[in-house]
């Protein structure tokens, strides 16, 4: 792996997938930010604050898009704090951002790098969507797509059927499916096979590493919240298993499904439909507009190893 965007909306779990980076190494060439979690100002502002935090105080910051490609700007402050950080008193880095056009950077980076760049995107995918309408070619100019959103036969967490990263910008979604690449897309049906054990939050809050106390601090908002949903003071990683599955795709077995977003105003808009009927054979080829694949197995002992072994707990 040459070098890695990746597109965020920091965010708790996005700053996790950031510590995930720092402590394994991933190349980051850039951090590209769109609204979602937070409005895409403070989003870029956190994605600042967390690279510094754990020592990639080298890698570009840029700002994106500010709202979806068609309906009004919804964030998340409920799930990641006022602050996206989990209202823990992180201190803000005073770094400026590098750029903003973030869609144009995508763009210009795949340019540069043809062939050698991977795309991980764990927001609302219109920073992506618009590079690609900037730039048709862009699927012959990275090297993967990985992303986190959906929730492909599973329930939603943004609404009954929407994943939050789907249902924050569906169009956008849309338009990432129909590109002709390979493109995974690490949604609910998966995320939620990795709840933290007691046992694993405990040597996070007992490790003294910096990647770890930094995670500490603004899983505890986190934690509130998932322990609505999961009945236990424990959460999932979203946003770091999309990350560690781009860096080991073989962690995970996948399957290759022909999908598409509601585009309808009702109550299931933002929902990510997979064929998943069972009609063999399966289409064959996933960079077939409109195919896409998802995770099938995934080896969640190994995935937790590696996130837990990267932020140094
Ligand atoms: C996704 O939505 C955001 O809240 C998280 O950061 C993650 O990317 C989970 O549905
Ligand atoms: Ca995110």
């Amino acid at each position: 792996m040459s070098g890695v965007i990746l597109d965020c909306d920091t965010g708790i779990d996005d700053a996790l997938a950031i510590a995930y980076a720092a402590g394994a190494g991933v190349p980051l060439t850039a951090c590209t930010v769109v609204h979602g979690n937070v409005p895409v100002d403070l989003g870029s502002r956190n994605t600042v604050t967390v690279l510094d935090a754990v020592g990639l105080d080298g890698v570009p910051v840029y700002r994106g898009a500010s709202r979806p490609m068609a309906q009004e700007l919804m964030t998340a402050e409920h799930v990641h704090g006022q602050d996206g950080l989990g209202d823990a008193g992180i201190e803000p880095s005073a770094r400026a951002v590098a750029g903003d056009l973030a869609a144009v950077r995508i763009v210009e980076l795949a340019r540069a790098h043809p062939g050698e760049l991977s795309i991980v995107a764990v927001g609302p995918l219109t920073n992506i969507a618009l590079a690609l309408l900037l730039e048709p070619r862009l699927p012959e100019l990275v090297d993967q797509v990985v992303i986190m959103g959906g929730a492909v036969g599973a329930v939603g967490n943004a609404s009954e059927t929407g994943e939050a990263n789907i249902w924050h910008d569906p169009e956008a979604a849309q338009v990432v499916i129909d590109a002709p690449w390979d493109v995974v897309f690490v949604g609910l049906e998966a995320t939620m096979r990795t709840p933290l054990t007691q046992e694993q939050l405990a040597r996070i809050e007992r490790s003294e590493d910096p990647r770890a106390q930094l995670c500490w601090r603004v899983l505890q908002h986190y934690l509130d919240v998932y322990e609505n949903v999961l009945g236990e003071r424990s959460c999932v990683l979203h946003d770091p298993l999309a990350l560690v599955l781009a860096v080991e795709p073989g962690l995970a077995t996948y399957r290759t499904v022909r999908a598409f977003v509601e585009l309808g105003r009702g109550g299931t808009r933002g929902m990510l439909v997979g064929d998943l009927r069972g009609f063999r054979p399966d289409p064959e080829d996933p960079r077939a507009p409109g195919v896409i694949r998802i995770v099938d197995t995934l080896d969640t002992v190994a995935f937790h190893d590696r996130f837990l072994a990267a932020i140094g707990a």
